[in-house]
């Protein structure tokens, strides 16, 4: 079986490389590096001893994505591209419309035309909004906050539509919570380009000393501390959920929906204690006001997944802290 994966060379897809090529898949990565870096790719194959193709291709010329599909008798897709940033989101919406949306009609285009109707998509626990109520379920309603939680949504609508237009397509649109940690080797992790907007990249590159301190945004929520509680998932435990994910999607299932998350939350300041313990170094931290838009809580109810795809999220707070340490140590300017 032959896999396309869109935004292959970046932090989530190339986690799930790895995977692909241990489950003995067949790989085809296609990726602008935009945000990324072909190192990454050298390194999924140092780590698995086995080969993948690259093509560096822009999902919004669909005549490259189109010679992809002329050259690989493609089984499915995994859709990882996009851009991902929150805060750049609502400064430059147009461009996040633009690619994320954009390139998603091209690439489902194309699909079409090539007959492969089989996608994974990497849509987002962002979709939920300001859930109503704790653990959240898939079928929760649905609102966004910003732009980059707009185009999540967006396609997935997009997707819904064109299920319900032809059957034949099998399409599992997939919710992660909050990704983060390394591979264990140290070999492959998250490489944010400049100064890091998630929780985890921030810590780390204060632990190595390239930031001085962290900003808490917000100690008055009503939390167990009063900082923001996250489902935080190891990123190897979600690329191990694409492909529990596969087999299904040649089960033509038609559209499917899971949660991709552990179903248990840690707060800001838990994480930073995990994170100084593992790492035996201070993580200077200082209290702000709440960043707009952060929601109090957020946690899954993974058991969706677990039913029907028999996957579970396995690895603990250490497990990612140790290994986000791990990558950070060895790789302390990214794959620069
Ligand atoms: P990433 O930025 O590391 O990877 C995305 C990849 O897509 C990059 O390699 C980038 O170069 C590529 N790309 C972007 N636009 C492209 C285009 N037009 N054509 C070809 N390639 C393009 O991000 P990630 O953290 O690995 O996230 C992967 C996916 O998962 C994204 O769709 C993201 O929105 C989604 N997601 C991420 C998180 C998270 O916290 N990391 C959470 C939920 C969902
Ligand atoms: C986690 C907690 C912050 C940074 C984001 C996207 C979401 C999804 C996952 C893509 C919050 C606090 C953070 C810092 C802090 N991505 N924090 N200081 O916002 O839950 O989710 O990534 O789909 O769409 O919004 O993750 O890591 O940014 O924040 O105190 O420097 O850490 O306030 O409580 P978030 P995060």
């Amino acid at each position: 079986m032959k896999i396309l994966v869109t935004g292959g060379a970046g932090y989530i897809g190339s986690h799930t490389c790895v995977e692909l090529l241990n489950d003995n898949y067949d790989v085809v990565v296609l990726d602008n590096l935009s945000n990324s870096s072909e190192e990454s790719l050298v390194r999924v194959k140092n780590i698995t001893g086995k080969s993948l193709e690259f093509c560096k291709a822009d999902l919004l010329s669909k005549k490259q994505i189109a010679a992809v599909f002329s050259e690989n008798k493609i089984d499915a897709v995994i859709h990882f591209a996009g851009l991902k940033a929150v805060g750049e989101s609502v400064s430059i919406p147009l461009r996040y419309f633009q690619n994320n949306i954009t390139g998603t009609l091209n690439l489902l285009a194309v699909m079409n035309d090539f007959n492969v109707k089989n996608i994974v998509f990497s849509s987002s626990a962002t979709v939920y909004g300001d859930p109503a109520s704790l653990p959240i379920k898939e079928d929760f309603p649905l609102s966004v906050t910003n732009p980059y939680g707009r185009t999540k949504l967006m396609i997935e609508e997009i997707m819904k539509d064109l299920y319900h237009s032809d059957k034949n397509w099998n399409i599992a649109l997939l919710r992660y919570f909050n990704p983060v940690g390394a591979h264990k080797t140290g070999e492959i992790g998250e490489d944010p380009s400049g100064i890091p907007n998630n929780l985890v990249p921030y810590i780390s590159k204060v632990a190595v000393g390239c930031l001085p301190r962290l900003s808490v945004f917000g100690n008055d929520y009503d939390t167990p501390d009063g900082t923001g509680v996250r489902d935080f998932i190891h990123v190897v435990d979600l690329a191990l959920g694409h492909i529990k994910t596969l087999p299904k999607l040649f089960s033509n299932p038609g559209l499917v929906i899971y949660n991709l998350g552990t179903g248990f939350g840690y707060s800001v300041l838990e994480m930073i204690k995990e994170f100084e313990e593992v790492s035996r170094r201070k993580i200077p931290y200082k209290i702000f006001g709440r960043r707009p838009g952060d929601v109090a809580s957020c946690w899954a109810d993974p058991s969706k997944a677990k039913k029907e795809l028999g996957w579970e999220a396995k690895k603990t707070l250490t497990d990612m802290c140790r290994d986000t340490w791990n990558w950070q140590k060895k790789n302390p300017d990214g794959y620069q």
